[in-house]
């Protein structure tokens, strides 16, 4: 055990840090982002933006990024239809570091957290990383939760805090606003539903069922849809309580002035960049296609991505196609892969890989 091993904290000792590969490939499909860069116009835009809050730079930022938040106030209320004012968001460096800040402050030592697996390991490495207690409960066959049975799971365990996440990463799947209400009405404590790939959804976003639930927070991230996973920015709704228990735990200053800035800029080009979410979304639907035309199990996808299987070894599928210049995700579902939908030349080399692999793997297969 080295010297710094045994003055590490217990709990974290052999641990691995996540880790999604960054690898130099022609094709990278493997951590969900926008395959669009942002348009030349907004990149005009947040460059005079930034230039002119660096005037600034010897002062310290708006600790409260009011002027940010009051911008995704209206942003979300104009998206989901529902009225939702600054008091009631929060932004923060990507939506990890709100679930970060959210554990901090409702999760902790002898707390513990509930999540549905497979979901976002992050939820579970977080709680590692805060000291919380993280309680994995299986998911129906075919990923999805039925209102009754997770209300029960829940009711059963009595977490500090629930994870839900909609559209589900990595499945893909959306809940029916009916399981986040029967998942609230059973929980005593917060209700974290994590809308990441929100805008890629056709359902209602949980934000809708905010007006008396206390409890219920939902995250978002301008990381997928947006565009703007450079950028790091993510954010949650919730009851102006939550967001006063979060000013407990953030540190002070932790949105520099020029993410403010940035973000403020993306933000007032939001119709032009969501514009890409059809064309993702088309592409997705051709994964889809394309990959059940080849024989393979695929799970129906709400979101930018898609899990597909069911492969005797995912990690040499995995190999296979990482050999033929394009990059998907190994999650750690044995069986399963996950691919991210880029653009049209993306899905093109992506299927061409896949069978071309299919293709030489039951060539090999014969031949053994
Ligand atoms: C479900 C989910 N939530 C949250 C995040 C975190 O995104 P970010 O920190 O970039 O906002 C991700 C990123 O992959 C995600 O898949």
């Amino acid at each position: 055990m080295s010297q710094i091993d045994k003055l590490l904290r217990e709990d974290l000792l052999g641990r691995s840090p996540y880790g999604a590969p960054q690898l130099d490939v022609a094709v990278r499909l493997n951590t969900n982002e926008n395959p669009h860069p942002p348009p030349p116009q907004l990149v005009a835009d947040l460059a005079a933006r930034v230039a002119a809050a660096a005037e600034n730079l010897n002062r310290y930022p708006d600790r409260d990024a009011v002027a940010l938040r009051s911008d995704l106030a209206d942003y979300l209320s104009a998206r989901t239809g529902q009225p939702v004012d600054v008091r009631q968001v929060w932004a923060a460096n990507g939506s990890n570091e709100i679930l970060q800040q959210l554990l901090q402050a409702f999760g902790g030592p002898g707390r513990h957290a509930l999540g549905f697996d497979p979901t976002y390991s992050m939820h579970a490495l977080i709680c590692v990383g805060t000291g919380t207690g993280y309680l994995s409960m299986p998911r129906l066959p075919g990923f999805g939760l039925e209102p009754e049975a997770a209300a029960l799971v829940v009711r059963e365990h009595a977490p500090d805090v629930v994870f839900l996440c909609s559209p589900n990463n990595p499945t893909g799947t959306a809940l029916d606003l009916e399981v986040v209400a029967a998942v609230y009405e059973a929980a005593r404590g917060l209700v974290v539903v994590d809308e990441a790939y929100g805008e890629f959804s056709t359902r209602p976003s949980a934000v809708t069922l905010l007006p008396g639930r206390e409890r219920l927070v939902v995250t978002r991230t301008m990381s997928k849809a947006f565009a703007f996973a450079g950028g790091r920015l993510g954010y949650l709704a919730a009851a102006p309580d939550v967001v006063a228990a979060l000013q407990l735990v953030r540190l002070p200053y932790h949105l520099s002035t020029l993410s403010q800035a940035a973000a403020r800029a993306a933000l007032a080009h939001a119709p032009e960049v969501l514009a890409t979410v059809e064309a993702v979304k088309g592409q997705r639907d051709r994964l889809v296609d394309g990959m059940r035309a080849l024989g393979l199990e695929v799970v129906d996808s709400d979101a930018n991505f898609v899990l597909f299987g069911e492969f005797g070894d995912q990690a040499a599928t995995w190999q296979g196609l990482l050999d033929r210049g394009v990059l998907v995700r190994d999650v750690g579902i044995r069986g399963w892969l996950r691919v991210t939908a880029g653009t049209e030349v993306e899905t093109t080399a992506f299927l061409d890989a896949l069978s071309e692999g299919l293709r030489d793997a039951a060539t090999n297969q014969r031949g053994a």
